[in-house]
């Protein structure tokens, strides 16, 4: 979480390190701050709330060609003015924006800084105090911040900038994601090149315990002792209208129209020239010497894991076990003589699932991420990585994301299905395209669902999902939909389950949203919704063609019974989408959240 930019060049950088915090925001929009820096000193401007709210406080008079921001998630500290980034030390010579979490920092402030007033809650300030210390106790800026990186345990990406030396930047990282920009004359510190894709699109990475060394017309990257690294830049394949809005009026709503070109997209990337699907041969083989495969994601992607699990298990008869990746590093199952893990992140950032990957490594099994952003931690760490290829996603309620791991995980289980010899009567080509045509047609119908929306979720208070079997993992992204962006609680239940205890909840006018796309469960689910309807619910019936009942509320149209979630939950996002239109709520930056959470 939180999102820093640094810029060094010959610009005014205010603009710039304001600009790229907003392409930040995803990271992380409860407080924000830059620090212009130039001969007079170095300036801080910090405001609780959005960057828009920063703008406001930002003295335009003020010049400089060197700057660092941040936006900021809280963690330590609740997120107020004070604990906002740049963090200053005591004599304001040192000045430093912070992303991730420093365990020990309770120890280094007893250790090294009782001396000190600290005047925020956060672990950040002790970083920059250290920096001072170390300082005034004679050791070289650069040694300092070498040794004073050393001493932190957890994680970190930082920039700082020193008041007696204007012209650079110091910059390190650990297990927080940090990239550096470069251009003629012009450097640049991201936390996501999307951040400064107006500047350039060369980008160095920062490996885990490098620092780099950044003025106008130089990078120097070196290990925590010194010793100097040498990497070239790549190019970020990405394109500024990307993540641009255009002519939407929100992020959710242009990714949520975004999905049938992204499922071509796969389809696309993924086909040989006679129309079979193409997957690296070290991942097929993987998938097929495994005895069992165990999913790891959060979120969304966890949810596009329960149903990879599906696709896997139906189509490559493989077993497959689905976990949060929050739980299973304190609560880790028995595992398969031979398991092959798959990580799930849009992000690949997520630091919950980092966790697991790690003890995997150390355990000596073979990983595999299916991410969104190849470059990432998660992506750099596994053995393999298949590319989602859903491009940029800003709003923080995934959508394109997760249907796109959906498609993912079926060409992936149609491989593994072929490399194991089980002849299917199933051609992932041809059914994926099938689904992005009723992609569109379900985009295309927009006043339906906001017309639904209105009726059913403008003034309730809670909402209920029910689905059963492969409906019952769409409900569940139906409801964290919901919630998330439209603050409506909002809970997925399996069908039969609901009776169990949670029915108690239903009064007169209570939503109740069944979802039926799959025909063995289509009467027992439609039982479970006149259970509900008996105690005063207000059923939505969402259906599939081919199944549906006369009085349904909205009916998708047909698809293949192994891809009905492809589609199933393009309703539901629009729902979703729409009761929080309604309800006057921040789309795309809901409260508390953040798209990427790089903290455990
Ligand atoms: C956060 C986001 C969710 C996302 C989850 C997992 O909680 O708000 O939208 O599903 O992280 O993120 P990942 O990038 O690993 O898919």
């Amino acid at each position: 979480m939180c999102g820093i930019v640094g810029y060094i060049g010959t610009e005014d950088a205010k603009e710039i390190l304001l600009r790229g915090l907003e392409k930040l925001e995803y990271r992380g929009y409860d407080s924000a701050g830059i620090a212009v820096v130039n001969d007079q000193g170095v300036h801080v401007f910090k405001e609780k709330g959005r960057i828009a709210e920063l703008r406001k406080v930002v003295d335009i008079e003020v010049e400089g060609t060197v700057g660092i921001g941040h936006t900021r998630w809280a963690t330590h500290g609740a997120p107020s003015r004070i604990n906002a980034h740049p963090h200053q030390s005591e004599s304001a010579r040192f000045t430093l924006v912070h992303n991730g979490v420093i365990e020990n920092y309770e120890q280094l402030k007893r250790e090294y800084l009782s001396q000190v007033d600290l005047v925020s809650d956060t672990d950040t300030e002790v970083v920059v105090q250290l920096m001072q210390r170390f300082v005034d106790d004679g050791k070289r800026v650069e040694e300092a911040f070498r040794y004073t990186l050393s001493l932190l345990k957890g994680s970190y990406a930082i920039a700082l900038v020193d008041k007696e030396d204007v012209d650079t930047i110091y910059v390190g990282k650990n297990k927080s994601p940090l990239l550096i920009g470069v251009k003629d004359g012009v450097n640049v510190v991201a936390s996501d090149a999307m951040a400064m894709l107006q500047i350039t699109n060369q980008f160095l990475e920062i490996m885990d315990e490098e620092i780099v060394i950044v003025t106008r017309d130089s990078v120097t990257i070196k290990t925590l002792d010194g010793t100097i690294v040498t990497r070239n830049p790549y190019t970020a394949e990405l394109d500024a209208s990307d993540i641009e809005k255009g002519t939407y009026p929100h992020f959710m709503l242009k990714e949520i129209d975004e999905q049938p070109f992204v499922i071509r997209n796969i389809i696309q990337k993924y086909q040989n020239e006679d129309g079979t699907v193409r997957l690296d041969d070290n991942i097929r083989q993987a998938m097929k010497e495994s005895d069992r495969i165990y999913v790891i994601a959060a979120g969304t992607s966890y949810h596009a894991g329960l149903v990879g699990k599906q696709l896997i298990e139906k189509l490559a008869q493989k077993p497959v076990e689905v976990h949060i990746a929050s739980e299973f590093l304190y609560n880790m199952p028995l595992l398969s003589e031979n398991p092959l893990f798959i990580f799930i992140s849009q992000s690949g950032e997520t630091a919950d699932l980092r966790g697991v990957l790690v003890e995997v490594k150390k355990l000596g099994y073979r990983a595999l991420t299916i991410t969104n952003v190849p470059g990432s931690t998660l992506s750099r760490e596994a053995d393999f990585t298949l590319h989602t290829y859903a491009g940029p996603e800003i709003a923080v309620a995934s959508t394109k994301a997760y249907t796109a791991q959906m498609a993912v995980f079926t060409l992936l289980a149609v491989d593994t299905a072929k490399a194991r010899g089980i002849e299917l009567d199933f051609d992932p080509i041809q059914e994926l395209g099938i689904v992005a045509a009723a992609m569109e047609t379900l985009c295309d119908q927009k006043d339906a669902l906001e017309k639904i929306a209105r009726e059913y979720l403008a003034v309730t208070r809670n909402c209920f999902f029910i689905g059963r079997a492969v409906d019952y993992y769409v409900v569940l992204e139906g409801a964290l939909k919901l919630k998330e962006i439209s603050y409506i609680q909002a809970e997925g239940f399996a069908g039969g389950e609901l009776k169990h205890g949670t029915i108690a909840l239903i009064e007169e006018g209570t939503p109740v949203i069944a979802l039926a796309t799959q025909e063995h469960v289509n009467l027992s689910i439609r039982g479970n919704v006149k259970e509900v309807a008996a105690r005063g619910a207000y059923p939505c019936i969402i259906s599939m063609e081919g199944h549906h009942g006369e009085d349904d509320t909205f009916v998708i149209p047909a698809v293949h019974e192994h891809l009905t979630p492809l589609v199933a939950v393009i309703p539901m996002q629009l729902i979703a989408y729409y009761a929080a239109l309604h309800r006057g709520c921040d789309v795309d930056k809901p409260r508390n959240l953040a798209k990427s959470v790089t903290v455990e």
